[in-house]
């Protein structure tokens, strides 16, 4: 990781090497921090945020399901966001805001402990989430079974969610695969280990509901915002492991993943195994909205 710009600290600005933790910070033992990730691309008309408004309420509501108590306001943050990228002098990043329950008391109690709220962003590398980008990644599906709500509240995008998540992501490098697609306890697709899901069969497309205890995806919201305003159709609904066996396509999205490809799950090549016309539209319509090519949705960039 290049060390460049500053990280925003409980309202301050300093330098990257000097944002350090506690060791008895509360969330380093029990979990207890939630975030979010968000692109800052370099478009023709200058660097943009995508979809700043919506990661923030996100982030806030994570917040709330963790009983988190803000020392700052939902425009407090955007500010802050804005300013951490402009600080970082990088033209195109990825944006990690955080909020956890820092030093104070131990114990497994977290609430008397102060909420203490970083931001940070760094120079963007495709790294991790370059297969299917050009070529579909190869997915296994998991052994780890996708923890739910009955466990913890999954639309929390809470760091405590990703150790379920780290553990299928791990699963299925050490098997040759590329990234992991997780059941839910009901045998039902959930998602990926970062990306939410969808399958194209006959011409029509369909996502797992948000009951199925995957992430309620930014990114799965502007490609089903822009499935429909292109008059396509999506159906969302429970699918089973058959469903993706027996796919036309299957893409994945999410912020770093964008929209990409899946060409095979477990040893069944989907389709011919190259990347489908539906994902290969969706993936340019996606690229073209967010580097502010479509005028549908050029609300959704925040210029910085
Ligand atoms: C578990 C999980 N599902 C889905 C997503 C996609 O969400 P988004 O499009 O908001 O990045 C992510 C993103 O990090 C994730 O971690």
């Amino acid at each position: 990781m290049k060390e460049v710009g500053k990280i925003w600290m409980n309202g301050k600005l300093v330098p990257f090497k000097d944002a350090k933790v506690h060791v008895l910070t509360h969330a380093l033992h029990y979990s207890t921090a939630v975030f979010e990730g968000i692109r800052c691309y370099d478009t023709p008309s200058g660097s943009a945020i995508f979809r700043l408004p919506e990661h923030v309420d996100r982030f806030f509501r994570s917040a709330k399901l963790y009983s988190m108590k803000m020392e700052f306001t939902k425009p407090q943050i955007m500010d802050a966001i804005i300013r951490t990228v402009k600080a970082s002098s990088l033209k195109e990043c990825y944006i990690r805001p955080l909020a956890y329950y820092g030093y104070g008391t131990m114990g497994l109690t977290p609430t008397p402990n102060k909420v203490d709220v970083s931001i940070a962003c760094w120079e963007w590398k495709m790294g991790e989430s370059k297969a299917g980008k050009q070529t579909g990644a190869k997915c296994k599906i998991s052994s780890w079974i996708r923890i739910d709500s009955r466990s913890q509240p999954m639309q929390a995008k809470a760091a405590s969610n990703y150790a379920n998540a780290a553990l299928a992501r791990v699963e299925a490098l050490k098997n040759g695969y590329d990234e992991a697609i997780m059941l839910n306890h009901y045998g039902k697709i959930a998602e990926g280990s970062a990306e939410n899901i969808f399958v194209v069969k006959d011409g029509q497309i369909f996502t797992p509901p948000l009951s199925s205890g995957c992430l309620a995806g930014i990114t799965r919201d502007s490609v089903i915002q822009i499935i429909k305003s292109d008059g396509m159709e999506l159906t969302e609904r429970e699918l089973e492991r058959d469903d993706l066996y027996s796919a036309d396509e299957i893409f994945m999205t999410g912020t770093a993943a964008e929209v990409k490809s899946v060409a095979q799950v477990d040893d069944v090549t989907i389709s011919d195994g190259k990347m489908g016309n539906i994902t290969k539209t969706l993936q340019k319509s996606f690229m073209d909205v967010a580097m502010g090519k479509d005028e549908r949705f050029i609300q959704w960039l925040q210029y910085v």
